[in-house]
């Protein structure tokens, strides 16, 4: 065995050469995989006495593509170009062997060499989209003439992981190994290939796939139509299809320029740098500075769930869909039974479009179940109260609780906005009392924001955090304030949006400028979709905001037709005279003169009072780092990736910006508007959220 470098060893079993890379934690193509990766394949193919070539990996994965710390900063080592050439051009054939993933830049490695063999538990994909990109190292040329067009479009652009299995179906890799034997199998098929004298095939050379496709510009247009609410805002999607597109269009060497120049106009844009960004963000969101990755945490084998309204039923969705049971307490029969009933449908609806076999369905139900007796979740690991949001029935529940909850149970509270240590006193252990506010719909929406009480312990926060990521959600630890961190930014913008609305903007006015920014909607399509009868009693209704008088009009939203906007039998909405009327006779009744509102002060104005809360969040320690925040928006909230999130965005229009506006809404229209002292702070230090350490 020899040591190319610290991270690549070259050995030899036989006549056939063995380059092993072990570049902790996913192998990832930096400096020095590179140079390892060209010295090794120089050395072996200079051998006479070697006769094939097998790269394998050590660890969890084979190479999971570009080492994207590396990016934006000043290139080193050999080119991944200089590499794929050498292992293409090679005089002896190279057999990638693949286990865990073959990503981006590693299966664009993979697909250099002339033969592929990979573990059934192995993927491939290429999900440079993801963050921002496209392969940029032949990887769009190369895939389709395997794969097909269709396929590799759909590769592309959605950056799936395709397993072992579809791709052997595929062609994208030529033989299954048995698990846990890559090597040797590996080791087995190079000899095959020798033995046999195949060919040294270059998937450069294989065109049929592409030039099936030669002529038929509608593939690419029937794609794009396909996915154009999917794809709306991002620039990626648009410049993986023209890759593609170039493939099927120009000889393999052109079809590579023209991949380069896609490349570099999405590498060096905004976009791509906003995405790199949430890529690390996301990660970062687990890492808890005061409770070490080895706290104990508490098994959880058994789930309660209390309430099976519109949050409960989800939340235990969450649960049964990996196999945890889960039982779901109510008080009455008929809101139980209509509560299992939705999660019924929820299944059903997805094995309808063949998401989920029957069988699966009836396993998850099986592992639900109903109860009216709050005694039966005495023997659950964790509880989680979903019930309505009202302080003195939290408290009721949780004084019940902390009586039939065996000890070491968790105790987590589904609460919006109510404070969690005041819960938390309803029991005599607060230390097992801990926030857990899913959104909605909660088996959909991948945010979870953890709530720490002041009194909860660490095992129950790490328990928590681990559960999180258990049922596939990402977990944002955050602190005790009206609304934690997502709601109360919220707030923010929903203010202002009614404010704009009194003086002079239309609710579709606000909502364009926030769909076109790149939320799915605006606050006001949103409420309508909601329904604007959450929280509104109509005993209490004294038509005192234009939210009342629509609710008396019984325009309570999409539900009932009507709502802010006016819906026909699609629910396709339109913007209502009727709802014009009502704000002309607010603004008559305030002494309003209506005046017109520019797109860029509706925007300012719902945004940047939002990165001042976000400010006033950090500056009390209720999120641990401003990308927190952002990760919170992003996958709470529909805020575009490719716009980093609140935080992200206030550094990129500059801190200065939003602190002028502020103090200059401040003296004209109150304290709402007073600048947070973080964000003062920072822009006389000419700094961003991203200095914050
Ligand atoms: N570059 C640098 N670091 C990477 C990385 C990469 N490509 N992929 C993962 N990492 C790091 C993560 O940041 C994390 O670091 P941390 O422990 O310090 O937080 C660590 O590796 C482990 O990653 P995960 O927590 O994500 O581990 P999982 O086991 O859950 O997932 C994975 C493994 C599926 C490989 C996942 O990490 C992943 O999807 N990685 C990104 C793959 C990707 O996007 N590849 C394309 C890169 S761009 C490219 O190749 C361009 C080319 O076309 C030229
Ligand atoms: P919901 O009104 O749809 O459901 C509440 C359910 O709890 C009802 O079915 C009711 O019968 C039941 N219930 C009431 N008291 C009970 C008791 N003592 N024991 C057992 N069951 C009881 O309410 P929803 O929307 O599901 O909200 C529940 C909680 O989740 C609230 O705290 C809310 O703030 C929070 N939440 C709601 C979100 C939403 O979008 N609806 C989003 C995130 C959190």
């Amino acid at each position: 065995m020899t040591a190319i470098n610290s991270v690549t060893d070259l050995s030899k079993d036989g006549d056939i050469a063995v380059i092993t890379l072990n570049s902790p934690p996913v192998n990832a193509l930096s400096a020095g995989v590179r140079d390892g990766l060209k010295g090794a394949f120089d050395a072996a193919i200079k051998d006479p006495s070697v006769k094939a070539i097998v790269l394998i990996c050590e660890g969890k994965t084979f190479i999971a593509g570009a080492d994207i710390s590396e990016f934006g900063k000043p290139p080193k080592g050999a080119s991944l170009f200089e590499v794929e050439d050498t292992i293409e051009s090679a005089p002896k054939p190279v057999v990638a062997a693949i286990h865990g993933t073959a990503l981006g830049g590693g299966l664009e490695v993979a697909l250099c060499a002339h033969y592929r063999i990979a573990v059934p538990s192995a993927k491939c994909g290429l999900p440079e989209v993801n963050i921002g990109i496209l392969p940029g190292a032949g990887g769009t040329q190369r895939l389709p003439r395997i794969v097909g067009v269709e396929e590799a479009l759909a590769m592309v652009t959605s950056g799936k992981h395709v397993n072992a299995k579809q791709c052997l179906a595929s062609g994208l890799i030529d033989e299954l190994a048995p698990e846990g034997e890559l090597r040797t199998a590996a080791l087995a098929f190079a000899r095959k290939i020798v033995s046999e004298a195949r060919p040294l095939r270059k998937v450069r050379d294989q065109n049929e796939k592409v030039e099936a496709a030669r002529g038929h510009p509608e593939i690419f247009a029937e794609f794009r139509k396909a996915h154009a609410r999917q794809f709306r805002g991002f620039n990626a999607p648009e410049n993986n299809i023209r890759a593609i597109e170039a493939a099927v269009n120009l000889p393999f060497d052109e079809g590579l320029k023209e991949e380069r120049r896609l490349f570099i106009e999405l590498f060096t844009g905004p976009q791509a740098a906003a995405q790199r960004y949430v890529f690390f963000a996301e990660r970062q969101v687990w890492k808890l500075p005061d409770i070490p990755d080895d706290t104990a945490q508490l098994p959880v084998r058994k789930v309660g769930i209390i309430g099976a309204g519109t949050m409960g039923g989800g939340i235990a969705m969450n649960f049964a869909n990996v196999g945890i049971a889960v039982t779901i307490v109510e008080v009455q029969d008929a809101a139980l039974q209509r509560g299992l009933g939705v999660i019924r449908k929820n299944y059903d609806n997805t094995a309808a479009k063949g998401r989920l076999t029957a069988a699966d369905v009836d396993k998850r139900m099986g592992l639900i179940k109903g109860s009216l007796e709050l005694e039966s979740l005495g023997d659950c690991d964790l509880i989680i109260e979903a019930v309505f949001e009202r302080m003195e029935i939290k408290k009721e529940v949780f004084a019940k609780l902390d009586r039939i909850a065996k000890q070491g149970a968790i105790l987590a509270s589904n609460t919006s906005y109510l404070n969690i240590d005041e819960i938390a006193t309803a029991t005599k252990r607060p230390d097992a009392v801990i926030g857990m506010h899913f959104f909605s719909p909660a088996n959909v929406m991948r945010l979870l924001e953890v709530v720490r009480g002041e009194k909860t312990s660490k095992p129950v926060i790490a328990t928590a955090m681990a559960i999180a990521k258990k049922i596939g959600k990402i977990g944002v630890l955050v602190g005790v304030c009206p609304g934690f961190v997502g709601n109360r930014m919220l707030a923010q913008r929903q203010r202002e949006a009614q404010k704009l609305v009194m003086e002079g903007a239309m609710p579709w006015d606000v909502d364009r400028v926030l769909y076109d920014f790149g939320f799915p909607m605006g606050p006001f399509a949103m409420s309508d979709l909601a329904g604007l009868d959450i929280g509104w009693v109509k005993e209490n209704s004294r038509g005192e905001t234009i939210r009342d008088v629509l609710c008396e009009m019984d325009r309570r939203g999409q539900k009932t037709g009507a709502g802010y906007y006016d819906y026909d039998e699609k629910r396709n909405r339109k913007p209502s005279p009727v709802t014009e009327k009502i704000i002309s006779e607010f603004r008559a009744r305030a002494g309003i003169t209506a005046r017109k509102i520019e797109d860029g002060e509706i925007l300012e104005r719902c945004i940047y009072p939002m990165i001042n809360e976000g400010a006033k969040i950090l500056e009390e320690g209720k999120a641990i780092r401003a990308s927190d925040i952002d990760i919170v928006w992003i996958n709470g909230y529909g805020w575009p990736v490719y716009e980093g999130g609140p935080m992200y965005y206030g550094d990129a229009v500059g801190l200065g910006k939003v602190l002028d506006r502020m103090q200059s809404w401040h003296k004209s229209m109150g304290d709402v508007f007073k600048p947070a002292a973080l964000l003062e702070k920072l822009v006389a230090e000419g700094k961003g959220f991203k200095d914050l350490k």
